[in-house]
């Protein structure tokens, strides 16, 4: 048996502001244990800290993927009960998938594997049972290309109309409808103005990894019009509010009950989840990151001042060759004079030692991370259900193909002007 959606939003708000404490550090700025300062209040947290710096690597890499499996965090922390409150029925529909995936290959075309897969197990999770495909035309938000919205078409034999403001996917992906014969319309709009509402009108709306803002829209309009939505959503922290708004009314009542407050880099920890990358890249990464240590430590050594210094982001394909020049780059974006006769092996192998502590400690976010995922997906669900509609939660397919695999369908059941 599954808790209710608002027996978990509830006991989540809890627990997420009982360990705001342990998880909301960034293991990353620290040199010294992240939870230093908490130590004489719970002395418990240098064991903890200890623990996870003693973790052998292959433990490590274990618990980085599943965080909830034989940790050793539980001695501590309330691991089974947060393995069980972010557990939701896998929604596999492997009848209807099975068939998807036999469809035609050219149905595929023009798409990556890996997103061919993550859409054809949207569509087959797409329908609540009971409702008859091919009855409604349908939107697609934030559409790309309108990949979905052409896979949707030929699925259920409706017209899909794909909602983008970028002129040239719009373009692309009418061509691409055109060239197959599917009946697909792309159209140029800001999904974010009010025009926008002409499209809901006796449709229902699918929405594959719309970002932060876009699929708060959404559901904002949703509830004012009683649509039917399908929504796999992301990007939490894609928001213009530096803290975030809780949307439901028992979130906003929960949070400011047991004072948990969630900023914009909180937001982002809940999608922090490298799964997809492949080996090579999950390497460069951590170079990236080992050599960003490594150049925190010259620059404490330099400037006598003990704190973490951000340094701008920079795409691994301008990454420099070495770690010397990797540290000149850095050194320049924050105006550091770099001394002479630098070391640079010996702050190197620090970076790489630093890594290696962030790591374990990070394990604790890595525990939290997906509660909060959990959480802000349950505010959604929440308000929706708080508007009255009838809304399902589910996994629409496995973490591999993509992390962000929450799915949300919801039905108007009642009258809508309840949720105004
Ligand atoms: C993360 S992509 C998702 C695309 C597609 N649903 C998919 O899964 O591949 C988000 C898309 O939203 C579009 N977008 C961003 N802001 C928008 C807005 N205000 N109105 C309409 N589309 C927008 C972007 O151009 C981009 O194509």
């Amino acid at each position: 048996m599954f808790p209710t959606h608002v027996e978990r939003l509830e006991r989540l708000t809890e627990l997420l502001a009982e360990w705001q404490w342990l998880w909301a550090p960034a293991p990353f700025m620290h040199r010294q244990s992240p939870w230093q300062q908490h130590v004489s209040r719970y002395g418990w947290v240098a064991h903890l800290a200890e623990c996870l710096t003693e973790l052998d690597d292959e433990t490590c890499m274990r618990l980085q993927d599943d965080p909830f499996d034989d940790s050793p965090l539980a001695a501590w922390l309330p691991v089974s009960e947060l393995a069980e409150l972010v557990a939701v029925p896998n929604g596999v529909e492997s009848e209807r998938l099975s068939a998807i995936m036999e469809a035609p290959s050219r149905w595929a075309d023009h798409v990556g594997g890996r997103k061919w897969q993550q859409m054809a197990a949207f569509a087959a999770h797409m329908l609540p049972p009971g409702l008859q495909p091919g009855l409604q035309p349908m939107v697609e938000w934030c559409a790309g290309k309108g990949h979905l919205a052409r896979l949707l078409s030929r699925l259920h034999g409706v017209e899909v109309t794909g909602l983008e403001w970028q002129r040239v996917l719009c373009d692309e992906g009418q061509r691409l409808a055109d060239r197959q014969g599917v009946a697909v319309q792309l159209s140029c709009q800001d999904v974010m103005q009010d025009d926008v509402v002409t499209w809901l009108e006796g449709r229902s709306v699918v929405a594959l990894h719309a970002c932060g803002d876009l699929h708060v829209r959404l559901l904002e309009l949703a509830r004012q019009h009683a649509t039917t939505v399908t929504l796999a959503p992301c990007c939490y922290q894609r928001t213009r509010y530096t803290d975030y708004r809780p949307l439901s009314h028992l979130a906003r009542e929960e949070t400011t009950r047991q004072g948990l407050c969630l900023s914009r880099e909180h937001l982002a920890l809940s999608v922090q989840e490298t799964v997809t990358a492949s080996h090579g890249e999950r390497r460069k990464r951590e170079r990236a990151s080992a050599w960003r240590l490594g150049f925190d430590e010259l620059q404490r050594e330099i400037s006598g001042i003990d704190e973490y210094l951000p340094i701008p982001s920079l795409s691994h394909g301008r990454l420099p060759q070495d770690f010397a020049g990797f540290c000149h780059w850095a050194a320049d974006q924050k105006h550091v004079a770099l001394t002479p006769s630098i070391d640079w092996s010996a702050f190197e192998a620090q970076g790489w030692e630093r890594l290696s502590r962030v790591r374990r400690w990070e394990l604790v976010r890595h525990l939290f991370r997906r509660p909060l995922e959990m959480w802000l997906v349950l505010d959604r669900v929440v308000w929706l259900e708080e508007a009255g509609f009838d809304v399902e939660l589910c996994e629409f397919c496995e973490r591999h193909l993509t992390p962000r695999n929450l799915l949300i369908r919801a039905r108007p059941v009642v009258d809508p002007s309840l949720g105004h």
